[in-house]
């Protein structure tokens, strides 16, 4: 796809992946919505790049999905192609999951792609055109112990796009799905990289992620997954699960300690505000 001079609404605009990709769009000359729920990053961000609008919404609920696309709509004069990287992440034992941040986590990774798309796909078949770009992860196709409810949302996710992409054949829309590994961003808390030095996890810079998903825009890609050994991971993993429950048995117990520590931080922190008030 060139893309010089197209509309491009951009979720998740403001995220550590959002502003290298959201900069790398407007230098190639697209005209980008920037998405998110907090104005103030996305105007800062939008003050030093051309051809960019600010756009204010919740994209966990279908209303505020709605809302987006029409406001991207109106500043814009259309939408040529969504790019959906909003989303949230979770790094807990599934078991210390609340049922609302359960829910707030498949409305905001899930729901809202399936949201974007319906507000969006009426336009652009009509058109006959169009990109949906969206965010999953190498978690969508490959659940690690310690990111259940995350892996949930982004396989749900993954399925979405195939069902999509497969209904959409012929229709001159396409679907892109982008699949990284660990990112360096304010998505995962600390715990998450200090198991990653520890491990020796690769953690990806978000600019070389924005860069691997503009190529994917531009080369009108279907799916990638990013990182070295991760695509061979995810095949492996289609072919022969019971290896990797094997092969994670080990890592579990890594990931439990890191996810304790978050919990007995916590307990402490709130047993100090609590002496604290007496
Ligand atoms: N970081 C990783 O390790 C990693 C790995 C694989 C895949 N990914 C995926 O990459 C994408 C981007 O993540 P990131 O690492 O850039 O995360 P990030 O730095 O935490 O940014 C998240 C972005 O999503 C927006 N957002 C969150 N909830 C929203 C809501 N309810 N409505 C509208 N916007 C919302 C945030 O803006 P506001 O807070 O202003 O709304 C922010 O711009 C996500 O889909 C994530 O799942 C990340």
């Amino acid at each position: 796809m060139d893309i010089r001079g197209k509309r491009v609404l951009l979720t998740g605009a403001s995220g550590g992946i959002g502003v290298p990709l959201a900069t790398r769009l407007a230098h190639m000359e697209a005209r980008v919505a920037l998405v998110g729920r907090r104005r103030e990053p996305l105007e800062t961000l939008a003050a030093r790049l051309p051809h960019s609008v600010v756009v204010e919404a919740d994209l966990s609920t279908a209303q505020g999905c709605r809302a987006a696309v029409m406001g991207a709509r109106a500043a814009l004069g259309g939408i040529d192609v969504l790019v959906h990287l909003a989303g949230v992440g979770s790094f807990r034992a599934f078991v210390d999951e609340d049922d609302e941040a359960i829910e707030r986590l498949l409305r905001t990774n899930c729901a809202s792609a399936m949201w974007l798309a319906k507000a969006l796909l009426p336009e652009m078949t009509a058109r006959g055109s169009g990109r949906l770009v969206f965010c999953g992860s190498v978690l969508g196709a490959l659940a690690l112990p310690g990111y259940t409810a995350y892996a949930a949302s982004k396989f749900a996710l993954r399925g979405f796009t195939e069902g999509l992409r497969r209904e959409l054949a012929g229709s001159g829309v396409g679907v892109t799905l982008v699949a990284p590994r660990a990112v360096r961003t304010a998505l995962n808390p600390p715990e998450v990289y200090d198991m990653a030095q520890e491990t020796g996890m690769a953690v990806d810079p978000p600019e070389l992620v924005a860069d691997a998903l503009l190529d994917a825009i531009l080369d009108d890609a279907r799916e990638v997954v990013l990182g070295g050994m991760e695509p061979w991971f995810v095949r492996l993993n289609a072919l022969w699960p019971g290896l990797f429950d094997r092969l994670l048995r080990k890592q579990a117990e890594t990931v439990r300690r890191f996810v304790r520590r978050k919990e007995i931080q916590a307990a402490l922190q709130e047993l100090e505000r609590k002496q604290a008030t007496r």
